[in-house]
């Protein structure tokens, strides 16, 4: 696995490999990497002939407060990690390498951003928008790959995709678990062992919720009460609890289609985030991964 720094390197060795006729797959990450990137890093080897991973802890992202400067930093780590898993090369650039007065552009994107994590992190949105359309113009990646745990970030960077014409397939991976269902993420580090006993209450809530839908339940709020009353007693402040249309992310007066149900909250000062998303059509009700199928306006 080559281990680059700058972008005329990469972009040097990304068009030698296209040159080759290899596809490109990319998968972005900010390091702390765990079984829910391998998964992603699987997928990408499974649908691609040269697969690139970034590593970039992008300040732009994270607000006043929140955890930049203690975000789990493993360089050595995380590069075994890729290699062992199929990385044919990461990009590992300083932030100077990547911000200069592009810093004063930003990308934002309408009403995607009003619910779930948007209004609970005010700009993070953008921070990220920032970054991604960077490295999709420094990476020219065919497909990139992100999980479904960050499901409104997936569906707003798949809008930007296409909304800004970037030639790129958004390929969603379904979420990785731990054995007591808690969904794999890098802030899980940060939990001290009682709040990680408690950390699995989060996703308990939305499968009984889902569950109550299984048996009929349509109105949102009696979902959205079973979820908060388990958070609570699992020991969760909870930050938000929502069921949005999947593709719109606007909240639904009544479960039917594809519904996201997400919820997101404190366990002492570490915020976590889950959700399922799943299809309600008459009686029945089924799980499923989100989809983008018309992902690019134009076609390839
Ligand atoms: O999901 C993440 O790890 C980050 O938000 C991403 C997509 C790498 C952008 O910094």
């Amino acid at each position: 696995m080559k281990k680059v720094k700058s972008v005329s390197e990469i972009r040097r060795l990304i068009t030698e490999s296209k040159k080759a006729g290899k596809t490109i797959g990319f998968v972005p990450t900010m390091g702390g990497l765990h079984a829910g990137h391998i998964s992603l890093l699987k997928r990408a080897r499974e649908l691609s002939e040269f697969v690139v991973a970034s590593i970039f802890v992008n300040p732009v992202q994270f607000g006043p407060g929140e955890d930049f400067s203690e975000y789990p930093r493993d360089e050595d780590g995380d590069c075994r990690i890729l290699e062992e898993n199929g990385c044919d090369l990461v990009f590992l650039p300083d932030a100077s390498e990547i911000f200069s007065d592009s810093r004063k552009i930003g990308i934002s994107i309408d009403r995607l951003t009003d619910h779930l994590c948007g209004s609970s992190r005010p700009g993070h949105f953008e921070g990220v928008l920032l970054i991604v359309a960077k490295l999709f113009n420094i990476v020219a990646p065919e497909m990139a790959f992100f999980g479904q745990k960050d499901a409104q970030q997936a569906v707003i960077i798949q809008r930007m995709a296409a909304e800004l014409d970037f030639p790129v397939k958004i390929v969603i991976c379904p979420t990785v678990r731990e054995e007591d269902g808690l969904a794999m993420s890098s802030r899980n580090l940060y939990l001290s062992r009682q709040d990680r006993i408690s950390a699995a209450g989060m996703i308990t809530g939305l499968r009984e919720a889902f569950a109550a839908a299984g048996k009929g339940e349509r109105d949102p709020s009696v979902l959205k009460a079973l979820i908060e009353e388990r958070m609570k007693a699992s020991g969760f402040e909870p930050d938000y609890i929502e069921i949005v249309r999947a593709g719109s992310l606007d909240p639904v007066d009544r479960i039917e289609g594809t519904v996201l149900m997400a919820a997101a909250g404190y366990l002492s000062s570490t915020r976590l985030i889950d959700n399922i998303a799943f299809r309600a059509a008459g009686k029945r009700v089924e799980e499923v991964l989100l989809e983008f199928p018309d992902w690019s306006r134009h076609g390839k």
